[in-house]
């Protein structure tokens, strides 16, 4: 019989180290901490770029030309209202939901009310994907202030996409400063290669079903702890901890105890990665400008230690173990961390799905099946 049984076939736990696309995107050298967007460092795209051009890059494969770049702001901008009857739909929602339900039912409603949605090809599928991009963190904000009973403040088309989600959320204009430093954690988020969530987008993609189905079971896929969620869990775990004194002590029960900690370890990276050394240059920037540097400095010492303890083990800081103290700074909530990641990543989600859509073939591996075969159906009058 054709069952999967285990010695015939090759088993990766957790797909590690399986090959499932050929990609132009982006590139992660694990052993040695680097990353590139089509080619150009992180380091670079955080020092010259912006989130806009940085989604032109990684959608359409190169650099922007002036005239190229306003264009796509200009979509991006005249897509950032929600329209009324999405709005209705989510004062209804729990006020107490937890955002990122929140954004993948409202992510859902929107493809549901999309009329391109049932005739996609590749210029309706840019099209979503601008419309996600736009809309996502007109979202999370409206989201914020129907919870705390305020009215969602309206998108501003004068403002950069960085600078308008801060306005919605927080309802003031941020300063150069903080837009700029929201700016570079969105261009560092965007794109990641083939993690968890992009590859459950390109999986649902890959049936031929929408994109928008796809930002869905991408964003259900982020929320986890193990992935886009470690970057909240930072927080809690540094309230818990509460004194650079009991850093220590936390950090060798934890590891003792085999209980991981938030913010440390990746598949891929056995090196430091490189977005966390840039989102901790910010951390340390704006905790010294809001005057509030225990966090920061607990952080360091976790760091320390860590490295210390388990830095043979290739275990390093990760993207999320600074980013969640860089919002806190801005005034942001700890349960909008994680949707902050799907704002930006919506990106790279996409991309990959544009990518591969060229020549696509629908995701179907397979599992080594060791369970009893030549079972005799018992009627139920005869089950124990
Ligand atoms: N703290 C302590 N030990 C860790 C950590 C950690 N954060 N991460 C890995 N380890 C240890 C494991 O205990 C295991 O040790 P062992 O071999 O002695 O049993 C070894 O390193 C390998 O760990 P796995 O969980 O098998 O590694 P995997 O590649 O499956 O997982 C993951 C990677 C999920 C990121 C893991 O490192 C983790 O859970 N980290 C904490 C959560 C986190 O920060 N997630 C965000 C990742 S970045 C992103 O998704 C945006």
């Amino acid at each position: 019989m054709g069952c999967e049984f285990a010695g015939e076939m090759k088993y990766a736990r957790g797909l590690e180290g399986v090959t499932a696309a050929i990609t132009s995107i982006a590139c992660i050298d694990g052993e040695e901490g680097k990353l590139i967007y089509r080619g150009i460092p992180i380091e670079q795209m955080a020092e010259y770029s912006t989130f806009e051009e940085t989604a032109y890059l990684l959608w359409f494969g190169k650099l922007p030309t002036a005239k190229e770049l306003e264009d796509l702001k200009e979509k991006l901008v005249k897509e950032r209202a929600l329209s009324d009857d999405i709005i209705d739909h989510m004062r209804k929602f729990p006020k107490d939901a937890d955002p990122m339900d929140v954004l993948r039912t409202a992510v859902s409603l929107l493809g549901m009310t999309d009329p391109e949605v049932k005739n996609p090809n590749r210029e309706v599928n840019i099209r979503h994907s601008i419309k996600m991009t736009a809309k996502i963190p007109t979202i999370i904000s409206a989201y914020h202030r129907l919870r705390n009973g305020k009215d969602p403040i309206p998108p501003r088309n004068d403002l950069s996409h960085a600078a308008n989600f801060l306005y919605m959320l927080l309802g003031e204009v941020p300063d150069p400063q903080i837009e700029r430093i929201m700016d570079i954690a969105l261009i560092l988020h965007a794109e990641h290669g083939m993690n968890a969530s992009t590859f459950a987008a390109m999986v649902t993609a890959s049936t031929l079903s929408d994109l928008y189905s796809a930002v869905v079971s991408a964003i259900g896929t982020l929320k986890g702890p193990l992935h886009g969620g470690a970057n909240t869990r930072v927080l809690y775990m540094l309230e818990e901890i509460g004194s650079l004194e009991n850093v220590e002590k936390y950090v060798l029960d934890a590891l003792k105890e085999h209980r991981k900690i938030m913010g440390f370890g990746h598949r891929v990276y056995k090196a430091y990665d490189p977005r966390a050394r840039i989102l901790k240059r910010y951390a340390k920037e704006l905790s010294e400008k809001k005057g509030d540097t225990l966090w920061y400095r607990m952080g360091e010492e976790i760091e320390r230690i860590m490295i210390r303890e388990v830095g043979k083990k290739g275990i390093f800081p990760n993207v999320d173990f600074y980013s969640g103290m860089v919002y806190h700074h801005m005034g942001i909530p700890r349960d909008l961390f994680t949707p902050i990641f799907a704002l930006s990543r919506v990106v790279g989600w996409t991309a990959h799905i544009l990518e591969y859509l060229e020549a696509n073939r629908i995701f179907r591996p397979r599992a080594i099946y060791n369970g009893p075969i030549d079972v005799e159906y018992t009627p139920i009058e005869k089950r124990q």
